[in-house]
């Protein structure tokens, strides 16, 4: 679907976390064909008095509703703004922008890991996979409890799995922990959150096929060919794929003011080449991290 500029009507707003915002917008184009890892470029109204647009992953989108939802931190003016909308109140949508995350066709299992607000990026992943039957599992990174994504907004299918720095709910530690006993089951991992996490999967998911065996994992992907960095081919090849969130100011290709380094050393753009990533196409140790 190409990108394009929708007017959005606020339906529901609610504060699911503490600090966190789930809205809900009338927006049946941006609906209809918006994929999981893409995201929209939010307008603040008029009398914001803010002239930059706020980047926020697309956290649902139902063609059949038209209701497309975004979840969020505030952390600043634009996303304090936001919060004070009431239903009724139209915003507008750019969208949606970036390349999606790829599933391969034979893969049956599908582990998500999310950090904190990561599950943003990831929520209607899920969504995609268990409409083609796949099975989903999971894993979610806190600090604490209070910080626990609510496992009520997630399909009862999903396999529901945490994890909490201070031990307040689930596995007491990191999310990344969990991972290990995970990776044989997983055909492909998809992850979104902060950057010490994606950089720890990506070491995790370089030394996997080792760990394993490649003949445990019944089939080569790739078969020795390479497709171009950035290509939907490469991702869906990949065994994990991130999402990337980059500081933003264009979103369309033009600032250079998102760019992550590449393995060849090439700098990506988050907003065009991105937000979604073959883990092995980053420099995860470049100058950037
Ligand atoms: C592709 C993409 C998807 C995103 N999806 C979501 C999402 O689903 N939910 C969500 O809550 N946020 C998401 N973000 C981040 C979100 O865009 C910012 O939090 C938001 O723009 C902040 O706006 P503000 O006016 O409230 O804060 P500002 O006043 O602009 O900034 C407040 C503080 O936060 C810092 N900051 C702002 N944006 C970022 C950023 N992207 N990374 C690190 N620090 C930042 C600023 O440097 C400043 O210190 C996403 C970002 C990208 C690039
Ligand atoms: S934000 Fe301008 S090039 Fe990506």
């Amino acid at each position: 679907m190409s990108m394009r500029l929708a007017a959005a009507e606020l339906v529901d707003s609610r504060e699911i976390l503490p600090g966190q915002w789930l809205q809900s917008y009338h927006a049946p184009d941006l609906a209809n064909g918006a994929r999981a890892g893409q995201f929209v470029h939010v307008r603040p109204g008029d009398y914001s008095g803010l002239v930059l647009r706020r980047p926020f992953s697309l956290n649902t989108a139902d063609p059949i509703s038209g209701i497309v939802t975004i979840h969020f931190r505030v952390i600043g003016r634009g996303t304090e703004w936001f919060t004070r909308l009431r239903p009724g109140d139209t915003i507008d949508l750019l969208g949606p922008l970036g390349r999606p995350f790829e599933i391969d066709a034979r893969s049956r299992h599908l582990l998500l890991i999310a950090g904190g607000l990561g599950i943003a990026g990831l929520r209607l992943l899920a969504d995609e996979a268990l409409r083609d039957g796949r099975q989903v599992t999971l894993l979610f990174g806190a600090a604490s409890s209070r910080e626990v994504y609510p496992s009520n907004l997630l399909p009862d299918e999903v396999e529901y799995v945490v994890a909490t720095d201070d031990g307040s709910l689930g596995h007491a530690g990191r999310v990344t922990d969990l991972v290990p006993e995970y990776e044989a089951w997983a055909d492909q991992a998809f992850a979104c959150g902060p950057l010490p996490m994606l950089a720890a999967l990506a070491r995790l998911a370089e030394g996997r096929r080792g760990r394993l065996g490649v003949a445990r994992l019944g089939r080569k992907r790739g078969g020795g060919r390479t497709d171009p960095p950035g290509s939907p081919a490469a991702r869906r090849k990949a065994f994990l794929q991130v999402s990337m969130e980059q500081n933003m100011g264009c979103a369309v290709g033009a600032c250079l003011g998102c760019v992550v380094m590449g393995v060849t050393g090439v700098p990506q753009r988050v907003c065009r080449e991105g937000p979604v990533f073959a883990s092995d196409e980053l420099a995860w140790d470049g100058a950037w991290s």
